[in-house]
């Protein structure tokens, strides 16, 4: 399938650091942004993120492999900064030649300066103004700026309102998250001096997301007003569709989901062999970085593990299925190569009729 040849206006700060033909990033998902979803990405002219929180470090170097293997487009890696492996995460994005980097939930300026160094571009999410000009002073390449309404930890500020915000306070590029899903949105983040648009929900709903099919249908059918932002779960706020367990966890105190928690942090250890020690030492930096207690400690060891419940095993009911309110706004699964070149077809047809008047 040829690609089709963006407006001028597509070619973008984005287009040109990354190298990639439009100026659309797939962002990084647990159990679901996998090397066939960033593969399949890449080829369609876009760029994927591995999202490597709920890998381990063979796992990852696995996935980098597979992808290398699929595509000779640029990808890049998304990691948690407050892993217990995070250096040697590092060292092997270094050592395997990932071009570009990212962050599930805060960086670490000394990860962002070895990647740097490295000559690694890094690209960290954020939710409000201030981390954005944090990260920017320590060094960041660009941004994506995620806006209340997307899927996964999200903060309260809708993407209208936070954009302009960030797009005004930094001088370094800023891609917009949060809701997009077609050509309009791609129009609208770059009339709002954006370089580019990401997406979660829309690439978790292509035909290479790894996702069970019963669980893409299920959010295939959720409307917009159904999902909720909670920092119940792991105390971030985190943006999810409302099923029957996310509202007994609403509406239970948070201790009585202790048991709960436990029995989950031990599975995840089972099932990723990540042993007590790394979890123990990444609980202890959740304490210190974010103020945690050790209640929030263990319920956050608990989201890996509630999102594989959904992601892989497919049981709509017992896990989160994390999505933006854009979900109510998708009706099918495409490939990531019709949906990149939907998405560029309307916007180059949106830019095309703004000239024609
Ligand atoms: C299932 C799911 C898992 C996610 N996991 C991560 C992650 O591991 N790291 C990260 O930086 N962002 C994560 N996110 C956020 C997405 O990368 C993206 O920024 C967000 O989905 C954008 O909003 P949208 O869903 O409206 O497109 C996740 C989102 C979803 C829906």
């Amino acid at each position: 399938m040829s690609h089709v040849a963006p407006h001028s206006a597509l070619n973008t700060k984005l287009t040109r650091m990354t190298g990639c033909q439009y100026p659309i990033i797939q962002s990084a998902m647990g159990w679901v942004a996998t090397g066939p979803l960033c593969a399949a990405t890449a080829n369609a002219g876009a760029m994927g993120f591995i999202g490597s929180a709920t890998m381990d470090l063979q796992q990852l170097a696995e996935e980098i492999a597979w992808v290398k293997d699929h595509t000779d487009k640029p990808f890049g890696v998304n990691m948690r900064s407050d892993a217990p492996d995070a250096n040697e995460r590092v060292q092997l994005m270094i050592k395997s030649g990932v071009k570009f980097a990212g962050f599930a939930l805060a960086p670490k300026e000394k990860l962002i300066k070895t990647l740097k160094d490295a000559g690694i571009v890094c690209i960290p999410s954020i939710g409000a103004k201030r981390h954005a000009e944090k990260v920017a002073s320590w060094g960041a390449d660009a941004l994506i700026v995620q806006g209340g309404e997307g899927g996964g930890h999200t903060g309260s500020i809708a993407t209208t309102i936070l954009l302009p915000q960030i797009v005004d306070a930094v001088d370094i590029p800023v891609i917009a998250a949060g809701g997009f899903f077609d050509g309009r949105g791609l129009v609208a983040a770059l009339a709002y001096g954006a370089q580019g648009v990401a997406m979660g929900t829309r690439f978790l709903l292509t035909r290479e997301s790894p996702v069970p099919d019963n669980v893409k249908t299920a959010y295939l059918k959720a409307g917009v007003g159904d999902t909720v932002a909670t920092d119940q779960v792991d105390g971030h706020q985190h943006r999810m569709i409302r099923n029957s367990f996310v509202d007994k966890l609403l509406t239970t105190p948070a201790w009585k989901n202790l048991p709960l928690a436990v029995a989950n942090a031990l599975k995840l250890k089972s099932l990723t062999g990540i042993p007590f020690t790394d979890m123990l030492k990444q609980g202890w930096s959740m304490k210190k970085d974010h103020g945690y207690g050790w209640l929030q400690v263990v319920m956050a060891a608990n989201t890996p593990v509630l999102l594989r419940t959904t992601m892989v095993e497919g049981k709509t009911e017992f896990g989160i299925m994390p999505g933006g309110q854009v979900m109510g706004l998708i009706d099918k699964v495409e490939s990531c190569e019709e949906l990149v070149r939907n998405i560029v077809t309307q916007a180059n047809g949106v830019l095309e009729g703004f000239a024609r008047g």
